[in-house]
């Protein structure tokens, strides 16, 4: 597991290297439209090949998901890459990204990595070896309910599938906690909550690059992870949210009637 971890940390290393080189130098980025309000670069390509080759490098006979590049290989064992999570911060200029990696094993993940390359913090976790921050060991907060917490969110901003859906939970939760946060990256959101920055966080319409190392990092700090409903996580849920045990459970109460 801290093998996993290990090629996980490297990887992210490297491809975060190259990311924050292309976002100073800016000239050589090449922006693409994947769909409405959706984007992708020459860069998120380019880091998304640094850390196939640096996994393939170390198991060649892994399989890997890949936001970019989709699917490949057969295994039990898979690598979930987010090659830059935040890619419309990154096109803009804004300094708030990150490359996130996961390793699964028959649906159970083993390792997890976030790497903001900016602020050089590399949040990482194992199943049982509990969730760090640059080394240091990270939990959640110590927040019990929504009155005095800090949630952060994502707008369902692609197309604004699901927006009608989106705007009762925001008009039932926004009241009630202190203020929230739309950054623009949700790997960082969930290790945000992991490392007891944000108390909470919720988000509809993500993929599991997007949320698979940032689950771990979260679970393995003390936090709750499940749908908007109350119901576990899963990779085809519509929804997540993520939050200390306490906020999670006050979240769940104020919309089990919407
Ligand atoms: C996106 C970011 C964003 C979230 C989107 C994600 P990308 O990932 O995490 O914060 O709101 O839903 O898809 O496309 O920049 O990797
Ligand atoms: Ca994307
Ligand atoms: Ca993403
Ligand atoms: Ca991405």
């Amino acid at each position: 597991m801290n093998a996993y971890k290990n090629i996980a940390v490297r990887a992210a290393e490297r491809a975060g290297n190259f990311v924050a080189k292309a976002f100073a130098n800016r000239d050589r980025i090449i922006a693409q439209s994947k769909g409405p309000n959706d984007f992708v670069s020459n860069i998120d390509k380019q880091a998304e090949e640094i850390i196939i080759d640096a996994i393939k490098h170390s198991y060649p006979d892994h399989a890997i998901l890949a936001e970019e590049s989709g699917h490949q290989g057969d295994s039990d064992t898979v690598w979930v890459i987010d090659p830059i999570d935040g890619t419309t911060n990154f096109l803009q200029g804004i300094p708030h990204f990150a490359i996130s990696i996961a390793v699964k094993q028959k649906g159970k993940t083993l390792a997890a990595v976030i790497y903001d390359p900016i602020k050089d913090e590399m949040f990482t976790a194992s199943n049982g070896g509990g969730a760090q921050l640059n080394n240091t060991r990270i939990r959640v907060s110590e927040k019990k309910k929504l009155d005095n917490a800090l949630l952060a969110t994502g707008f369902p901003f692609r197309g604004h599938q699901n927006l009608e859906d989106y705007l009762r939970y925001f008009e039932t939760i926004f009241p009630l906690c202190v203020d929230m946060r739309r950054a623009g990256a949700a790997s960082l959101d969930l290790a945000y909550v992991a490392a007891g920055r944000l108390d909470g966080f919720w988000e509809f319409g993500l993929s599991e690059w997007d949320t698979a190392a940032g689950i771990l990092i979260i679970k393995e700090a003390g936090g709750f992870v499940g749908d908007v409903k109350g119901n576990p996580y899963q990779e085809k849920s519509k929804s997540i949210l993520a939050a200390t045990p306490g906020v999670f459970k006050h979240f769940m109460k104020n919309v089990k009637d919407l």
